[in-house]
């Protein structure tokens, strides 16, 4: 029987809506040859929507896109609204209330595409970072006393309990396992400062690694290390696992790695619900219109995605479309400097995906 799938697709401010509609372009071509159906509703969430109506997410949005067998969505960032208005009431508003306690963020660089660490090739640079989604300095707990004086003392709080840190270190376990790479599972933390909160990791990461993955090795890196250990030995890491800010901070440093903000792509995961696919780059507003953005990161999302849902053959024939349109086509990744438009990205993708 044919498999059909209801994505919710939230195309955001920008260059969002032009790159979502690549990644939609792409996935209804490999649709269409592997026999399952996929039917896109539209949310016009974001920016815009905010500066007209004041309203973030509406009033039953998170129902509405529970009933989705995932979201793909583009990017939040509007130059004209406040820093973290958007970022809170939407996309980490969509992250927590979906309970998306996993963003998995690939590093994975493909061949022909230049990578500013020397000597470096696609050989040494394939891991994946299980940032957790849920908890940290992103909850929001805090505040602020004598706001504007010279005395004004500004708290923000890294909080984990054991239930969200063994959920996550079960799913990055879990990754190692079915990876089935180099079986190293590699926390990183920050022990030897955040002597609560990476003690607890750390302790819940070898008891659970001992009683429940004996075939999973244990490595552990202090996460300043770890930045190091990306630029200097990338080929040292198989998956690695970390709170929600340290996962942010090296996730970024890793796409540059692996050719950049038009490349890297993210899954914010609820194993037992709705997950969201993204680009992790932003908006890019100074590009927007323009037909220059590179889309392959919404592309390669649109493939994670497709691997989540289980159609791996799906997932494959979009990561062959990307290889190849990087192999035979595009000059750069950067904006404006591919070779290619937008479209013509997603074009060749496209073609090359279902040949
Ligand atoms: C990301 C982004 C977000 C984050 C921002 C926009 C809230 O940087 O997805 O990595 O910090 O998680
Ligand atoms: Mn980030």
């Amino acid at each position: 029987m044919k498999k059909s799938y209801n994505i919710a697709v939230i195309p955001g401010d920008g260059t969002g809506p032009e790159v979502v509609a690549e990644g939609v372009k792409v996935l209804k071509a490999v649709a269409g040859v592997e026999n399952i159906s996929l039917h896109f509703t539209n949310y016009d969430f974001g920016g815009e929507r905010y500066l007209k109506t004041g309203e973030t997410l509406p009033e039953g949005a998170i129902d509405e896109l529970k009933k989705h067998d995932a979201i793909f969505l583009g990017a939040i960032g509007h130059p004209d609204v406040k820093p973290g208005i958007l970022e809170k009431g939407i996309l980490l508003a969509l992250r927590f209330e979906l309970d998306q306690y996993i963003n998995l963020r690939p590093i994975k660089l493909y061949p022909n595409v230049e990578t500013p660490l020397k000597d470096k090739g696609p050989e040494h640079i394939d891991y994946i970072v299980v940032r957790e989604n849920s908890g940290d300095v992103y909850t929001g707990i805090g505040g602020v006393t004598m706001k504007g004086t010279p005395h004004e003392e500004a708290m923000q709080i890294m909080i984990y309990n054991r239930f969200q840190v063994e959920r996550c270190l079960r799913y990055a376990f879990e990754y190692a396992r079915k990876r089935n790479k180099r079986k190293t599972l590699a926390l990183v933390g920050k022990t030897n400062v955040l002597t609560y909160v990476y003690d607890l990791w750390e302790r819940a990461f070898h008891e659970i690694g001992q009683k429940e993955y004996p075939d999973i090795k244990r490595d552990y890196y202090h996460v300043d290390a770890t930045c190091m250990w990306m630029v200097k030995n990338p080929e040292w890491f198989d998956v690695l696992v970390t709170g929600n800010m340290f996962g942010d901070i090296i996730t970024d440093l890793g796409a540059m790695t692996q050719g950049g903000m038009g490349i890297a792509a993210g899954g914010n995961i609820n194993p037992e619900g709705v997950s969201m696919f993204e680009p992790i780059g932003g908006s890019a507003p100074k590009y927007t219109g323009k037909n220059v953005i590179n889309p392959l990161a919404a592309i390669c999302a649109a493939q994670m995605m497709m691997e989540h849902l289980g159609e791996e053959k799906t997932a494959a024939r979009i990561e062959k479309g990307v290889i190849d349109v990087l192999q035979r086509d595009m000059k750069s990744l950067a904006a404006g400097k591919m070779g290619l438009t937008t479209t013509q990205v997603g074009d060749k993708v496209a073609e090359y995906a279902v040949s």
